[in-house]
């Protein structure tokens, strides 16, 4: 591939990525987001609570671990991002499609990603101003959102600081500063889980939360919550084939990826334990509340700081730390995205740039408008736009792009090369879980997934 575009860019990432701590370090940064902490927490409460959290953690360990190591060993083997390492073996129709659904996936997410770091935005600002009792309102997040400009504006304030960053060069300052905002978040975290947990009623949701329940399983609880592992730790979409590619042939794979999925666990885990416990207390856990998807962190969270003391700095505080998060995400994918294209057509940075920044006002203002003024829209049945894309991202595409890797690992590549690659660095005591993974269990289920959340979308059977 045209290696020329972004080897300035490659060669700083390659230093950065000195030892394991730099890869952990980059991995991480771009692995926790607003999947952690706005994510995770409203589909547990949809989708029936510690049963969720169960299978999520299965099946984090299994696939999750499974898709990492294959997606960074392709990479390390090759050095390219995903086009260009499908590509290096061979020109096949199968290469071709493989690589560009990968790099496709992230354009899908950027857009309303941004969305949700526009709302971000504007509860800080809310919290800035001192509005604490405001945002606490009941209706207070519906209002905002079927307003007809505010969210646009939100969103591209958000879509502007991130580009901001990334031409100005400084993500460098950026990460480095996520490194004292991460420890943090997660103090903060930390006393805000155990003021929530602490609530009179909140019991009941630490329970429901910890505790799986099986009649609450469904074909869907596996679909989402396959659908939010490979959000969540950004898997199956190429950004870990050009991470890889960046990894020192001597740092340890298996440990670093352990460490990724703890860590990523971990914080996915703590904003449950804010915002699961809090639904309970304050909403008294009715199936309404439970059900109420993506807004579910901005309805909860001001519940809390309005009744917490020093509730403004708490609000301040907090939504700052979720917007570097959110931020440390998005410079990723767009980075991600600026060098597909670049690589693609062979444009400059600049110009590459201009086109994802334009694709982005594209696909991101249908979905702050489809809350407002286009709220009449509802594709395939989903409660609105930025749902579908949401969908068809993490539970179509992702599925597809992860069908992929495994098939080029076990019909193309062999196992024999890939394990070799891993083995460079690491003792690979799970090696008989990948290969399960990879050749029999992956693709089982991805073909169950990938089939059932089409036929649910098309109403052909209901999960
Ligand atoms: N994992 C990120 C989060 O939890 C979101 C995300 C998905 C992402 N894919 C990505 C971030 C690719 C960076 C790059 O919020």
């Amino acid at each position: 591939m045209n290696e020329n575009n972004n080897s300035a860019k490659k060669s700083t990432v390659r230093s950065s990525f000195s030892g394991k701590l730099g890869y952990v370090l980059a991995v991480a940064g771009s692995a926790v987001g607003l999947g952690n902490i706005w994510r995770f927490p409203y589909l547990v409460a949809k989708y029936g609570g510690g049963i969720f959290l169960l299978v999520y953690l299965v099946l984090m360990l299994t696939f999750g671990f499974a898709l990492i190591m294959a997606e960074s060993a392709l990479g390390r083997m090759t050095g390219e991002s995903p086009i260009g390492a499908y590509e290096s073996f061979g020109q096949s129709l199968f290469l071709k499609f493989g690589g560009r659904i990968n790099a496709i996936i992230p354009m899908i997410i950027v857009p309303y990603y941004s969305v949700i770091g526009g709302w971000v935005f504007k509860y800080l600002a809310e919290y800035i101003r001192g509005n604490v009792a405001g945002v606490a309102g009941d209706d207070y997040f519906s209002n905002f959102i079927s307003e007809t400009y505010a969210p646009s504006v939100f969103f591209i304030i958000f879509v502007i600081a991130t580009l901001f960053i990334v031409m100005a060069g400084v993500e460098k300052g950026v990460e480095r500063a996520s490194k004292i905002m991460m420890p943090v978040l997660i103090i903060l975290a930390v006393i805000v889980a155990i003021y929530s947990i602490t609530r009179p009623g909140a019991m009941e949701g630490v329970k429901y939360f910890l505790i799986p329940d099986f009649s609450k399983f469904s074909l869907m609880t596996i679909v989402a919550a396959m659908g939010q592992m490979f959000y969540s730790l950004s898997i199956a979409m190429g950004i870990l084939v050009t991470y890889g590619s960046y990894m020192k042939k001597d740092v340890d794979m298996e440990k670093s990826t352990s460490q990724i999925e703890i860590f990523d666990t971990g914080i996915a885990i703590l904003s449950g334990l804010m915002i699961i416990p809090a639904v309970f207390a304050f909403s008294g856990g009715s199936t309404e509340s439970l059900k109420a998807g993506p807004s579910l962190m901005f309805i909860t969270i001001p519940k809390i700081f309005n009744t917490m003391g020093f509730g403004r700095i708490f609000g301040i505080v907090f939504f700052l730390l979720v917007l570097f998060a959110a931020l440390t995400s998005s410079i990723s994918l767009m980075e991600t995205n600026v060098s597909t294209i670049s690589d693609a057509t062979g444009l400059s940075r600049k110009k590459s740039t201009l086109i994802i920044f334009i694709e982005i006002l594209v696909f991101g203002i249908p979905c702050c408008l489809g809350f407002s003024i286009l709220d009449f829209i509802k594709p395939l049945g989903m409660d609105s736009i930025l749902d579908f894309f949401d969908f068809i991202s993490n539970s179509v595409m992702m599925p597809v792009a992860a069908l992929c890797t495994c098939f080029l690992i076990v019909k193309i590549i062999g196992f024999d090369k890939i394990t070799a690659e891993i083995k460079r660095s690491s003792k690979f005591k799970r090696e008989k879980i990948f290969r399960f993974c990879i050749r029999y269990l992956a693709p089982l289920f991805l073909m169950i997934i990938l089939v059932s959340s089409i036929a649910n979308a098309f109403g052909l059977i209901s999960m």
